[in-house]
C-alpha cells in the first residue's frame, strides 16, 4: 500500500529510483512520481504519470531525462483524490521551497489545511500529503528553523500515520524522513543513503539497514545517516544485515511470483519447523515464551485480518482440541473497535505477515493498554508488530511479494500448530507418545506438500474449466471450514470470481437459495467426524444442478460416489492435514485467475501491506 524510495549518493538517481519503485509494484499502487535534484541547474524536477510504473519509466525515458544524484520516488495507493497525475507524489510546497512523498493517512488533513489556507497557501491536489509538506514549509519558514525542528513541529500537528521523505531546496543532496505506524527501512553504502517502505527496493545496493522508530527522524546524505528523537536530539542505532539473498524477491524462472512462493512452501514450512523444533522438541523459548507462563494461560485470542485471520480460525479449533484452552478468534478491524472482556491470564496472538496492518497493529496496542501479553507471529523482520509485541515467533517464509498469500500462511499455519503442540503438552493435555507422534507428523508435511505440488496439471485442467464461472462456493466443517475460508479468498481476489466459504451446515439456512445449474460447489474433506455431513450437504446441492468438486485424502476414495470431480492429498495426522489441503486451492485460485488473464501478482484494488485503516 504506497511504496516509498529515495537515494542521495554519486551515481544518477532517477534509475536507481525506478528500480526501487519496481521492487514495490507488490505493494499495490495506482501511479508514481519521482523528484530528482539537478545540481547543474539547481533545480528539482518532479514527473509524475498516473497507471503503472511503466508509464513513469517511459516519461522519464528510464531516468536518463531526469538528472541528479539525489531524489525521492514513491507509488500511490490513491486514499484522498482519484488516481491523476495530479494527485500522484511528490508533491511540492506553494513556492517550491520543500517536496515529500508520504506514505499513511493525515488524519486531521482538513483541519490543518484550512490553517494554512488562512496563512494563504492554496493547493493544487485533493491529497492530504500536499497539506503535510506545505505544513513543514509553514514551519519552516514562520520559525526560521531547520529541517528537523520544521518537522518535529509538523509531527506534533499531524494526526495519523506516515512515513514521509522530504527535499528542501536549501538542502540540497539530503533527504528528511520522518515515520509514524508506516514502514520505512534506511540503508547505507559506503557513498550512499536510501530509504524504502521494503527491503527489497534496496537490496541490490545494501544489506545493512537502519530501522526507523516510531515518530523518529533522519537526515539522509551520502554514506550518512543520523537519527533525531522529536525533541530533535540525535539518537543512535544499529544496523541490522538482511541475510536473505536478492533472488529471494526475484521470480526465479517462475511465470508469476504466486507461482514460485506456492512452490516455496515446503521450505517455508521446513524452515519455520527446524527453527522451534530441535532433536524432536518443540522449544519456544526463541520467543520469550516461558514454560510457567504457557501452563498458566487460561484463554487465547488470536486476531489477524484476511489470510492471517483464516490462520486463527483453523487454530481455534486445533488448540482448544489439542491444548483444551478456551480461543477466541476475531477479525482485528473487529476487534478493535469492540470492547472485549479479557478474561484473566489471558494471551493474546496477532498474526500478520507484513507486520504493518494497522488494524492488527491497533488491536495490539489495545490489548497491550490493557494488561495483556501479546505473541506476535510475524514474518517481516524488524517490522512495527515485531518490535511491539512481547512475544515474537518470527515465521521463516522469506520475502513475500505477490499481494496474495500463500507461503507466509503456510508458515503462520504452522507456527499455530507448534504453539497448541507445545501448550497441548505443557498443560498435560496430550502425553508424551501423542507428542512425539504430532512432532513427527508436523515435520513430515514438508515433503508431503511437495507431492500435493507434483499433482498440479489436474487442478490447471480443471481451473480453465472453470474459468468462466459466475460463483463458487467453498465448504467444510470444523478445520475444513477454516480451510475453506482461505480457499474462497484466494479465489476471489486473484480471479475476480464471486466466492464464497460457508460451513457446510449453514447451506441450508439461506445460501443454497444461490445454487443454480453449474453453479462450483468445493467441498473440503479431511476431518473424518465431519466429512460425511459436508458430503450429504453437497448431495443437496447437487440436486439443484450443482457441480461438485471434493478435497479429499487419500483412502477416501467414497468421495468419488457423491462428487463429479475428486483431488486428493496425502494422508496427514488431521489436525495439520489443512496443510496440505490448502495448496490445491491456492493453485486452483492461481491458475483459474491466469486462465482469466487477471494480473495475479498484482490484482485490482488490493495492497500487499494494509498500512491503513
Ligand atoms: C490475502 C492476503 C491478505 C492478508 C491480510 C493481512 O491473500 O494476503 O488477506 O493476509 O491483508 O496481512 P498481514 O498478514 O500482512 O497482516
Amino acid at each position: 500500500m504506497c511504496g516509498i524510495v529515495g537515494y542521495t549518493g554519486n551515481e544518477a538517481a532517477a534509475p536507481i529510483l525506478l528500480d526501487g519503485l519496481s521492487k514495490l509494484e507488490y505493494r499495490g499502487y495506482d501511479s508514481a512520481g519521482i523528484a530528482v535534484f539537478d545540481p547543474e541547474s539547481r533545480e528539482t524536477a518532479v514527473v509524475r504519470a498516473p497507471g503503472r510504473l511503466l508509464n513513469l519509466v517511459q516519461k522519464t525515458d528510464g531516468g536518463a531525462a531526469v538528472p541528479g544524484n539525489c531524489g525521492i520516488g514513491h507509488t500511490r495507493w490513491a486514499t484522498h483524490g482519484e488516481p491523476t497525475e495530479a494527485n500522484a507524489h511528490p508533491h511540492h510546497s506553494a513556492g517550491d521551497l520543500v517536496i515529500g512523498a508520504h506514505n499513511g493517512i493525515i488524519e486531521n488533513y482538513q483541519e490543518l489545511k484550512q490553517k494554512l489556507l488562512r496563512h494563504d497557501y492554496t493547493f493544487y491536489s485533493d491529497t492530504d500529503t500536499e497539506v503535510a509538506v506545505n505544513l513543514v514549509d509553514y514551519y519552516y519558514k514562520k520559525y526560521n528553523i531547520g529541517p528537523i525542528d520544521a518537522i518535529a513541529k509538523a509531527m506534533v500537528r499531524i494526526r495519523g500515520t506516515y512515513a514521509l521523505a522530504l527535499m528542501f531546496r536549501d538542502y540540497p543532496g539530503e533527504i528528511w524522513v520522518a515515520r509514524k505506524d508506516s514502514p520505512l527501512i534506511i540503508g547505507l553504502t559506503d557513498d550512499a543513503a536510501l530509504l524504502a517502505s521494503d527491503v527489497p527496493a534496496i537490496l541490490k545496493y545494501t544489506r545493512t539497514v537502519y530501522y526507523i522508530d516510531n515518530l523518529e527522524m533522519a537526515r539522509l546524505t551520502p554514506g550518512h545517516v543520523t537519527f533525531y528523537d522529536l525533541n530533535g536530539d540525535a539518537v543512535e542505532k544499529e544496523s541490522t544485515e538482511i541475510t536473505w539473498d536478492a533472488e529471494a524477491a526475484e521470480k526465479g524462472g517462475y511465470e508469476h511470483f504466486m507461482l514460485k512462493e506456492i512452490h516455496e512452501q515446503p521450505k517455508a514450512v521446513r524452515d519455520t519447523l527446524g527453527c522451534y523444533i530441535h532433536d524432536n522438541v518443540i522449544d519456544l523459548s526463541a520467543t520469550g515464551l516461558t514454560e510457567e507462563f504457557m501452563r498458566s494461560l487460561e484463554r487465547l485470542y488470536i486476531i489477524g485480518c484476511g489470510s492471517a485471520y483464516h490462520v486463527g480460525a483453523a487454530g481455534k479449533y486445533i488448540i482448544e482440541d489439542l491444548a483444551d484452552i478456551p480461543v477466541e478468534t476475531d477479525l482485528a478491524s473487529e476487534f478493535r473497535y469492540r470492547n472485549p472482556r479479557f478474561a484473566k491470564n489471558s494471551l493474546m496472538i496477532v498474526i500478520s505477515q507484513s507486520g504493518e496492518t494497522a488494524d492488527t497493529l491497533a488491536a495490539l496496542r489495545m490489548a497491550k493498554e490493557r494488561g495483556v501479553p501479546v505473541l506476535a507471529v510475524v514474518n517481516v523482520v524488524g517490522s512495527s508488530i515485531a518490535r511491539e509485541c512481547d512475544y515474537c515467533m518470527y515465521t521463516y517464509a522469506g520475502p513475500e511479494i505477490a499481494v496474495a498469500t500463500t507461503k507466509a500462511y503456510s508458515a503462520q499455519l504452522v507456527s499455530i500448530y507448534m504453539l497448541a503442540v507445545r501448550l497441548g503438552r505443557l498443560r498435560g493435555v496430550l502425553d508424551e507418545e501423542t507428542y512425539a507422534a504430532d512432532i513427527a507428523e508436523m515435520t513430515a508435511l514438508p515433503d508431503k506438500m511437495e507431492r500435493v505440488l507434483e499433482d498440479k496439471e489436474r487442478i490447471q485442467w480443471f481451473a480453465s474449466k472453470f474459468a468462466n464461472a459466475h460463483d463458487i462456493f467453498f465448504v467444510g466443517r470444523g478445520a475444513d471450514y477454516a480451510i475453506s475460508l482461505e480457499g474462497s479468498l484466494k479465489m476471489k481476489e486473484i480471479s475476480y470470481i464471486h466466492s464464497e466459504a460457508y460451513a457446510a451446515g449453514e447451506l441450508k439456512h439461506g445460501t443454497i437459495s444461490l445454487v443454480e445449474d453449474g453453479t462450483l460447489v468445493i467441498g473440503v474433506l479431511t476431518q473424518k467426524d465431519l466429512l460425511e455431513k459436508t458430503v450429504s450437504n453437497m448431495t443437496e446441492c447437487r440436486a439443484r444442478g450443482a457441480y461438485l468438486m471434493g478435497l479429499t485424502s487419500y483412502g477416501n476414495y467414497f468421495v468419488e460416489d457423491s462428487d463429479d470431480f475428486t483431488i486428493y492429498v496425502p494422508k496427514a495426522e488431521e489436525h495439520f492435514i489443512g496443510s496440505l489441503a490448502i495448496i490445491p486451492l491456492q493453485l486452483l485460485g492461481y491458475y483459474t485467475g491466469v486462465a482469466r488473464g487477471v494480473d495475479v501478482d498484482k490484482p485490482r484494488n488490493l495492497a500487499k501491506s494494509v498500512t491503513v485503516e
